[in-house]
């Protein structure tokens, strides 16, 4: 049977920084908070968020600022500057531009994203637009931070079947719009971020030994008020009320110590199957490359299977979390500083919400 392999990668992070300094100008919080808990000392934001935190850490009633933009925008302005489908067009560029390749030579997308452009149609549909592509089937995921890797897997079966040979995988986040900048939404506004990560996949050549080799997926729904967000969904009559607004119910939420527990356990259990179901030892893996949620998960991943941190990659400092980017991002990173070299076993592992896990495991 063929063998997929990721040819090229891609990233794009917005331009505008927000250190944790910022953000404690803006709310109760502080850059030792930040840094104990989680490890960020600043991420990336869409130009919008950028304007509103600005103006936010110079306000005097902040409470009435946010009011003010929830119902006027910034400035008056409520259409977004940057969307979805263009973190993941920047980021699709700069696969494509190292494949040689164009829009066109592209087989199959396959996105993933939380928070998308539009309700319909999904975020692939309006990169395909921005592409200039007409014919070219997507599909669009919501699987949180694990996105990226059941996009992989999904990749890795159209490639192995025969059925396509060139497939675009992008998780593409904007996730800084949705989180609340007040003392209320500081648990969750603080971690997350926007980026977007892109690889391109095509079949390996018969005697190369790149390639993908397995994928281990999971879902337990029924952890999901541990981690969820209503905003437009259905779960309200009409989706979009304004009661759902003055409920507060708009707001994500997240049991933090929840999702902590969750996450290590579930990361363990997914990377101890991935080694088991190859017939590899921790030591024989090269990279680990794990979803960027804080660094205190990852230093408990690391502790418990005896994982060197030299073979943890870590970018979470920089960009903080970027869901279902933030695998896609640390590959590109850690590829661009050479320390990924031809025949490297890489293991990548996600976890986020649904609950939703996975890894991939893969030959450089
Ligand atoms: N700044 C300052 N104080 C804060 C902030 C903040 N941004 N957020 C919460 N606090 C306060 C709380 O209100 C609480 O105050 P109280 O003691 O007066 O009630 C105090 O800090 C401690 O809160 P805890 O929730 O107990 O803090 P904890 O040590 O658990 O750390 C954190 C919180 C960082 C969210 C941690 O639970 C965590 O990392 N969980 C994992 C969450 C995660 O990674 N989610 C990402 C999505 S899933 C994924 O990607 C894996």
């Amino acid at each position: 049977m063929r063998k997929a392999k990721i040819l090229t990668t891609g990233m794009y992070v917005p331009e505008h920084v927000v250190t944790n300094d910022l953000l404690a100008q803006a709310m109760d919080t502080s850059d030792e908070w930040i840094t104990q808990r989680t490890g960020i000392k600043e991420r990336r934001v869409v130009p919008d968020t950028y304007k509103m935190l600005q103006q936010l850490a110079q306000a005097p009633d902040k409470e009435a600022y946010l009011e003010h933009v929830y119902a006027h925008g910034i400035d008056g302005n409520i259409n977004a500057e940057m969307s979805t489908a263009d973190l993941a067009l920047a980021a699709t560029q700069m696969a494509l531009k190292q494949a040689n390749m164009t829009p066109q030579d592209l087989d199959l997308i396959i996105q993933t994203s939380v928070v998308p452009d539009y309700v319909f149609p999904g975020v692939a549909c309006v990169l395909a637009d921005k592409l200039g592509i007409t014919s070219t089937p997507t599909f669009s995921l919501n699987q949180g931070c694990a996105g990226f890797v059941y996009a992989l897997s999904m990749a890795d079966q159209y490639i192995k079947t025969g059925t396509y040979n060139t497939i675009l995988v992008v998780g593409a986040e904007l996730l800084s719009a949705i989180f609340q900048f007040s003392n209320r939404g500081r648990d969750m506004s603080v971690l997350f971020a926007d980026g977007a990560g892109a690889a391109i996949l095509v079949p390996a050549a018969e005697d190369e030994p790149s390639g993908l080799l397995s994928h281990h997926l999971h879902t337990d729904g029924t952890l999901l008020a541990k981690l969820y967000a209503e905003l437009f969904g259905t779960t309200t009559f009409p989706p979009m009320v304004k009661q759902k607004v003055d409920d507060d119910r708009a707001r994500p939420r997240m049991e933090g110590r929840a999702v902590f527990a969750q996450a290590v356990r579930r990361f363990r259990e997914v990377i101890r199957e991935c080694l088991d179901a190859n017939k590899v030892s921790i030591d024989e893996v090269d990279h680990f490359l794990f979803h960027q949620a804080n660094v205190r998960i990852l230093d408990s991943i690391a502790d418990s299977l005896n994982i060197p941190a030299s073979k943890i990659p870590v970018n979470i400092h920089k960009y903080g979390n970027t869901s279902a980017a933030s695998v896609p991002i640390l590959l590109h990173e850690t590829l661009q500083e050479g320390r990924i070299q031809r025949g490297d076993l890489c293991l990548l592992a996600a976890f986020g919400t649904g609950f939703n896990w996975g890894a991939s495991l893969l030959r450089w």
